[in-house]
């Protein structure tokens, strides 16, 4: 089976040439006496020309076959700019049936009007259409980008078990029964967390994996029951050092992959501050709408709700969107407002600054001198639209303008989709309070380390205690996290007792993890970033599922391969294990 080129290859420089090409009939279109068949490969498509001496083996190929054509390269009279190739074609002198194909049950093309369930379920063809095939060889180009950065780095990539220990916290652990000892439970990894630092404590001081990761959490666009982290982790580095590695690494991608020079150090947020301006530790920095914090501008303003919420301890914030006020109806506000309603704000107060005053339902609670700090504070000119959210949580506040915020970035076109804004936020608080089951729980894991000045205040003021941690966010996506680690056996205690852990669960659930830190831990630290996340990022893809080759679908199933599926009773038998009906 010869070829002489792909066929993404050939150039008006190419013509007299004789060729052979091989690949999958794309299109076939008949032209009175002549027949045009694209042939499609992994690099492309070129134009083939079949005159009559070719009709009857012609009219037996159809799309999908594999064929082999041998011919000469002819200057097209008709060129498609469009197509790399689209100044040539191939004058055939032989066609040949390499393999035949059934009409397929999807189009394979770009443009392709098959439901997400008939792409995931005939997978292998979806992945023959040629903007999947430029995802996973962007995916790939990505891989090898931070390989090589990593590897002309000194870092060593270390392998990992995939069969552990169950430590619950964080997602919920996918379990692996095992058949040698029945009952007891191998859980896969939700990250190489407890060894990646364990390998400091061997020594290896500089470790990396491209690991797989498995949480069973309900999925969203941006999650996946089994999914790929860039996990990194050394020792002896300061915090800035750590990051350094981090925006280095990011910043090879950009360059060897969109050719983009991304400015180097990133920008840098504390969380406090991405919550009082965006609401959300992940703002999307592409565009302002920055939220206001309106507490002390409306402390003495009479209007209930406000009132309600500051009396107890509450909040009111706003967002100034700027020059909206007459395009947004009362109908479109309402829209708004059904946003916020599913963050569980209980409505949205607006103003509209109009050329003779300003106007809506909440304009008559203010008099002139607290309308006028009002505008002041949110920046109101003429034509503004001014919205706010009051409640006595916190979270509810931020996360309901955070949303609407989102919403009104893409809704009002503020940024431009294909540019990537990176930014990394520091600080996050070491703990979370949980008001159902009234515990601390870890906001990162158990083995953070909080900020040097606030290791104390894991006793003293817990909710204030702020971690040695960091997150990198694109264009409003977590795309990795890390943090230093706690290295202090004491420190550890401290930390754990803080979490409500007995000494007795410590023992039975990281008593192997801890034991190790008392001969002789470096002090370490590192990040893990979300591969497939970059990858969607970088693709301009909306799902994850577009950039990983066999992914699970919305309900976490495989529609290809129809797993999970019931096993035989003898493997259950094997594994004494036994499956309660369902009631
Ligand atoms: P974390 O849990 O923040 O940190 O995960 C790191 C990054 O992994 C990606 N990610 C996911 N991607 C797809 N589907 C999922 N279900 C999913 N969950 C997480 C995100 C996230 O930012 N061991 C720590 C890292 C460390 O401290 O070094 C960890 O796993 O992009
Ligand atoms: P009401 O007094 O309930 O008629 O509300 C007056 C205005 O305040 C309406 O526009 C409501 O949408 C809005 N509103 C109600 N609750 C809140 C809240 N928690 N935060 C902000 N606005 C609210």
């Amino acid at each position: 089976m010869n070829r002489t080129h792909n066929n993404g290859e050939l150039r008006i420089e190419h013509v007299g040439e004789h060729v052979e090409l091989i690949g999958w009939v794309s299109k076939k279109r008949n032209l009175g006496s002549l027949v045009f068949i694209d042939l499609r490969d992994r690099y492309g498509l070129t134009q083939i020309v079949c005159g009559e001496e070719f009709e009857e083996q012609v009219r037996e190929i159809k799309n999908e076959y594999i064929i082999q054509v041998s011919g000469n390269v002819v200057e097209r009279s008709s060129k498609n700019p469009k197509m790399p190739t689209g100044d040539i074609e191939i004058e055939t002198k032989k066609i040949e049936v390499i393999n035949k194909a059934e009409l397929t049950p999807m189009i394979v093309a770009d443009e392709t009007d098959a439901l997400e369930e008939t792409r995931m379920q005939y997978r292998y063809l979806d992945l023959r259409r040629p903007v999947m095939q430029k995802n996973i060889m962007t995916r790939a180009k990505i891989t090898r980008s931070i390989r090589e950065y990593l590897d002309n780095h000194d870092f060593i990539d270390i392998e990992t078990p995939y069969l552990n220990k169950s430590t619950p916290e964080g997602a919920r652990d996918f379990l692996v029964p095992s058949r040698v000892h029945n009952g007891s439970f191998y859980a896969l990894p939700q990250s190489p967390q407890l060894f990646k630092q364990l390998l400091m404590v061997s020594g290896f001081e500089r470790y990396y994996q491209i690991a797989r990761c498995f949480r069973d959490e309900d999925l969203r666009a941006d999650r996946q029951p089994e999914f790929t982290q860039v996990d990194v982790e050394m020792s002896f580095m300061s915090t800035d050092q750590i990051i350094r590695v981090g925006e280095e690494m990011v910043a090879k991608v950009m360059k060897d992959v969109k050719d983009i020079d991304l400015k180097l150090p990133l920008p840098r947020m504390t969380w406090h501050e991405a919550m009082e301006k965006y609401g959300i530790d992940k703002p999307d920095t592409r565009f302002g709408l920055e939220l206001v914090n309106l507490n002390e501008v409306v402390s003495d303003v009479d209007f209930a709700v406000f009132k309600n919420a500051l009396d107890h301890n509450g909040y009111v914030k706003g967002i100034n969107i700027k020059g909206q006020a007459d395009q947004f109806s009362r109908k479109k506000i309402d829209q708004l407002t059904d946003i916020v309603k599913t963050y569980k704000a209980k409505g949205l107060a607006w103003l509209k600054v109009n050329d003779n005053g300003v106007q809506g339902p909440i304009a008559k609670f203010f008099n002139e001198e607290q309308m006028q700090r009002l505008l002041k504070a949110m920046d109101a000119k003429v034509h503004d639209l001014l919205v706010f959210v009051s409640d006595t949580h916190y979270e509810v506040v931020c996360d309901s303008l955070a949303a609407l915020r989102n919403y009104l970035g893409k809704e009002l076109k503020l940024y431009d989709p294909h540019t990537f804004d990176f930014l990394w936020v520091t600080d996050f608080p070491m703990f979370e309070y949980d008001e159902e089951t009234q515990r601390y729980y870890a906001k990162h894991h158990p083995f953070t380390r909080p900020k040097d000045s606030d290791i104390d205040k894991i006793e003293n003021d817990p909710a204030h205690c702020l971690a040695d941690a960091y997150d990198i966010v694109l264009n409003g996506f977590e795309l990795g996290g890390g943090s230093q680690r706690i290295y202090e056996q004491d420190l550890q205690e401290r930390a754990f007792k803080a979490l409500g852990f007995t000494q007795e669960r410590i023992e039975s659930q990281f008593g192997w993890f801890v034991d190790a830190f008392k001969y002789g831990t470096p002090p370490h630290g590192g990040f893990a970033l979300g591969l497939d996340r970059l990858a969607m990022l970088l693709c301009e893809c909306d799902s994850l599922r577009d950039v990983i080759a066999f992914p699970k679908n919305t309900t976490s199933t495989c529609p290809m391969s129809k797993a999970p599926s019931p096993v035989d009773q003898l493997q259950l038998d094997d594994l004494g294990i036994e499956v309660k009906e369902d009631e």
